[in-house]
């Protein structure tokens, strides 16, 4: 039987995975010598830069009686709570002093802990490790170290912001992590929720035929179009002089899209994330880096316009199909479309089944596969 007469039954668990790095908050949204609340994992986390700039991630509650720490008072180095004024180191949130103490009490507080989190900035936002969670006796516990550093944009290695532009974007969605996720590698989508009289109708719907590869914990598309014919990609090859464009699309656990294309010396570079606010929420934010027209003096507008019109489309779409959800309908994935979905269950599967066994994560694709659908 023809795995279309068979759509597998799919229950989004929306299973939230440890052990990563996630965008925490846009950068310029966190300032020096300031506190800001966000939320990762259905964690509440206080976010801040210290007075040399540099961003530091505090567990938003403290280890005496939980009170949020971003009610506190902070001098750029130290927070103090604002219920008994003990106050925590930002960066690895030791405690430094507790002012009920007497003279003669000899409690060690340099051994308690606001639990704090590995925190970078990177390309625009402010990155937070999500560690597995730890061994019990929080409050007693050092702060752990990242295995690696936060993702990057691809910039083919240039460095130097005069060298390329950069622009971000972001957007609330009103669903489930597993929802974001697969709406984002959804490619049936397009034709009906992205229309625009200056981008594409559903009428110019037709059949595609995609190799897709795996990659370490996910999936590649790669595409070489020696000899488009669309109107845009000519223009591209004629101004990069190049006789190829090359686009590649990854996903990789847990929540990473990156996009690239290339044409001879000029590229353009994304990486998108759909990031676990909490069960029921995500937020998506795209960050694009190019090195392509970028004497364009309103380039970056442009494309945050052209950006922020598909990232509103789906929002909207997302806050729609949030109310059909909440009634707990019962639902399908069809091949070959939403066979990028079903891969991102059996990779997100995979990834948990070795974390429970010690063992290597076994891929669930054994090898390229060619996918059609039209959109
Ligand atoms: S709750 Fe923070 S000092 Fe008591
Ligand atoms: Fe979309």
């Amino acid at each position: 039987m023809p795995e279309l007469d068979s759509p597998q039954r799919q229950k989004p668990d929306s299973l939230m995975l440890t052990g990563f790095w996630y965008r925490a908050l846009p950068a310029d949204r966190v300032h020096r010598n300031r506190l800001q609340k966000a939320m990762l994992l259905e964690i509440p986390l206080v976010i801040g830069r210290d007075r040399l700039g540099h961003p530091f991630a505090l567990r938003d509650a403290c280890p005496h009686r939980g009170m949020p720490l971003n009610c506190g008072k902070f001098d750029g180095e130290n927070i103090e709570c604002s219920y008994h004024g003990w106050t925590f180191d930002a960066h690895n949130g030791q405690c430094q002093h507790i002012p009920s103490l007497t003279a003669d009490q000899n409690l060690k507080v340099e051994r308690i802990y606001a639990g704090s989190y590995p925190c970078e900035e990177q390309d625009d936002f402010v990155w937070v490790y999500m560690p597995d969670p730890g061994p019990p006796g929080t409050g007693f516990t050092e702060p752990q170290e990242a295995p690696d550093a936060a993702p990057q944009v691809e910039k083919f290695g240039v460095s130097g912001n005069e060298k390329y532009k950069l622009a971000y974007l972001t957007a609330d969605m009103p669903v489930s992590i597993d929802h974001g996720i697969i709406g984002l590698m959804d490619p049936a989508h397009g034709p009906f929720v992205h229309q625009a009289w200056w981008w594409r109708s559903r009428h110019s719907i037709h059949e595609k035929k995609k190799k897709i590869e795996p990659i370490p914990n996910g999936f590649r598309m790669s595409a070489h179009t020696p000899s488009s014919n669309s109107a845009p990609y000519k223009l591209l090859r004629l101004y990069a002089d190049a006789d190829s464009i090359t686009t590649t699309i990854d996903f990789v656990l847990p929540n990473l899209r990156r996009e690239t294309i290339r044409a001879g010396k000029y590229w353009f570079s994304s990486l998108t994330t759909v990031t676990p606010i909490t069960r029921n929420q995500c937020r998506i934010d795209v960050v694009a880096a190019w090195n392509i027209f970028r004497w364009f003096p309103f380039g970056a507008e442009l494309l945050k316009f052209v950006f922020a019109k598909f990232v509103e489309q789906d929002r909207r779409t997302m806050e729609l199909q949030a109310e059909g959800l909440s009634h707990n309908p019962h639902l399908m994935l069809i091949d070959d479309a939403d066979r990028p979905a079903k891969w991102y269950f059996e990779l997100k599967a995979a990834y948990l089944e070795a974390k429970r066994t010690g063992g290597e994560m076994k891929h669930p694709m054994a090898g390229p596969v060619t996918l059609k659908w039209r959109s």
